[in-house]
């Protein structure tokens, strides 16, 4: 039996994150536009049930459910060629069309109103699937319907789905960049509340690692979001591969979830991924060797991280996944395991298994490849927890001047005040508490604590 994920793309980002998502995994189960089956689509093998149902006509059709407030994004996907790849009754764009207007309390808001709307998309899938394991957000925390609808979806998700898991691939946004939205510290605080609280694993991307990624191994210094969506969309395939093309280990998101999550509140993944090459983004460079020991490597040089992180001297990493891919010999993977430990290439917590985990996954039949190696690291480090005091510092220097924050006083979350904004600062100040913690032997005593805090509540 399947083990079924329904993927929720919101927003802009979230859409055409989206978009390139489905291409590609159409593509690696020889799936037409229209969702039929290519003739030369013959392997077999691979679970496209994971993530595609049948039609009565034999049609594939994605598990997936779109949403936005303008309908800009969602018209050019239904206007594109993979128009009739979805289903129409999964796609919900607001009448009025106008959008969130970058502000996370009109987008949480809409979310109060639309709600019949898009939870009966989301109950009328998760009722046909036979053993529903995940939903999959994909949204951007900067703006206002990623962030703001993001957010509600999450916390009704937990409401009504308790027991399944929920993962997202969240985009931050780039602080190199002066002209992104200017309250996006607000939006990515109150969003990242309900990350911490309402998700059980977020993989983390932010747009200033993609762009230099892109400007370091595509011929790109500006690159477009279609590039910066075909990195992304490379790393969410990769990630899903052990789950659509079975073997001995990682078949399901739990499992995978398990073995990188130690403590629940510690989720925040990052990822690496090595080569990009052009039968994945268009443009990349080609790259010269890849051995098992190469890509290991790379894969933990910071560079290749699709998060731009300070780290300290003390941080570590709390778990970390490879999954290769290609031609690859056990032993190999033995012996390139070995020389990293030798040369100490990765820190590990003084409190738990200090080791690296490989999954060996197949690879689509159905798309060339000119290297002979892949990987990619799904890795839960402790540095993420500077992405986090970038975000706070940010807040408190807009927040000390009350800059903008009549717009957000119009909407009913913050009509009476603004304690949403203290409370939801005041979780992620915890979550780099906790990081901190983390990075110590006594950490555990640290769980401990926190958790008869918390039971404190509720006496
Ligand atoms: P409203 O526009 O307020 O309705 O909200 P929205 O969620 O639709 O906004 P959007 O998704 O555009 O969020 C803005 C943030 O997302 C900015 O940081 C953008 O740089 C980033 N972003 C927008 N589109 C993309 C995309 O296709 N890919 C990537 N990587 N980032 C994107």
């Amino acid at each position: 039996m399947p083990r079924e994920i329904i993927t929720v793309q919101i927003g802009q980002c979230g859409n055409q994150m989206g978009s390139v998502f489905w291409q590609r995994l159409c593509a690696e189960h020889g799936i037409s536009k229209d969702g039929t089956l290519e003739e030369w689509a013959t392997e077999g093998g691979d679970r496209k049930d994971v993530f595609f149902y049948q039609a009565d006509d034999e049609h594939y059709i994605p598990r997936a459910i779109l949403m936005d407030l303008e309908p800009r994004v969602i018209n050019n996907i239904l206007t594109g060629p993979y128009a009739s790849l979805y289903n129409p009754e999964n796609i919900y764009t607001s009448k009025d069309g106008s959008g969130a207007g970058n502000n996370w309390a009109q987008g949480h808001q809409s979310g109060e109103k639309i709600y019949e709307d898009i939870f009966e998309m989301m109950d009328r899938e998760a009722e046909g699937s036979d053993s529903l394991e995940a939903f999959m957000v994909m949204h951007s925390i900067a703006g206002g319907t990623g962030s703001g609808l993001g957010s509600f979806v999450l916390e009704r998700l937990n409401d009504k789905y308790p027991k399944k898991l929920v993962q997202t691939y969240s985009v931050f946004p780039n602080n190199e960049e002066l002209s992104d939205v200017v309250v996006q510290p607000y939006n990515s605080i109150l969003t990242l509340k309900r990350l911490v609280n309402h998700a059980d694993s977020v993989v983390v991307l932010d747009n200033a690692a993609l762009t230099r990624i892109a400007g370091d191994r595509l011929n790109a210094n500006f690159p477009s979001y279609d590039q910066t969506n075909q990195i992304v969309s490379t790393v969410m395939s990769a990630s899903t591969t052990t789950l659509r093309y079975p073997g001995y280990m990682n078949n399901d998101l739990v499992g995978i979830i398990a073995s990188l999550i130690p403590t629940p509140r510690c989720h925040f993944l990052m990822s690496s991924y090595t080569p990009f090459t052009s039968e994945n983004v268009d443009k990349a460079k080609s790259i010269r060797k890849t051995t098992v020991l190469d890509v290991m490597r790379r894969l933990l040089q910071p560079k290749n991280r699709l998060v731009s992180t300070v780290p300290s001297k003390d941080s570590c990493y709390i778990s970390i996944l490879n999954i290769i891919q290609g031609d690859v010999d056990p032993t190999d993977v033995h012996q390139s395991l070995l020389r990293i430990r030798e040369r100490q290439l990765a820190n590990f917590i003084p409190w738990g298994p200090a080791s690296i985990q490989v999954a060996l996954a197949k690879k689509s039949p159905y798309i060339s490849s000119s290297h002979r190696v892949s990987g990619l690291m799904l890795a839960n480090h402790t540095s993420i927890a500077s992405l986090f005091r970038r975000t706070l510092d940010q807040y408190d220097r807009l927040r000390k001047r009350n800059a903008f924050l009549e717009q957000y006083k119009k909407f009913k979350t913050f009509e009476n005040g603004l304690e949403e904004f203290d409370d939801s600062r005041a979780v992620v100040e915890e979550l780099v508490q906790e990081y901190k913690a983390c990075e110590s032997a006594d950490y555990i005593s640290y769980v401990r604590i926190s958790s008869v805090q918390v039971g404190d509540a509720f006496c």
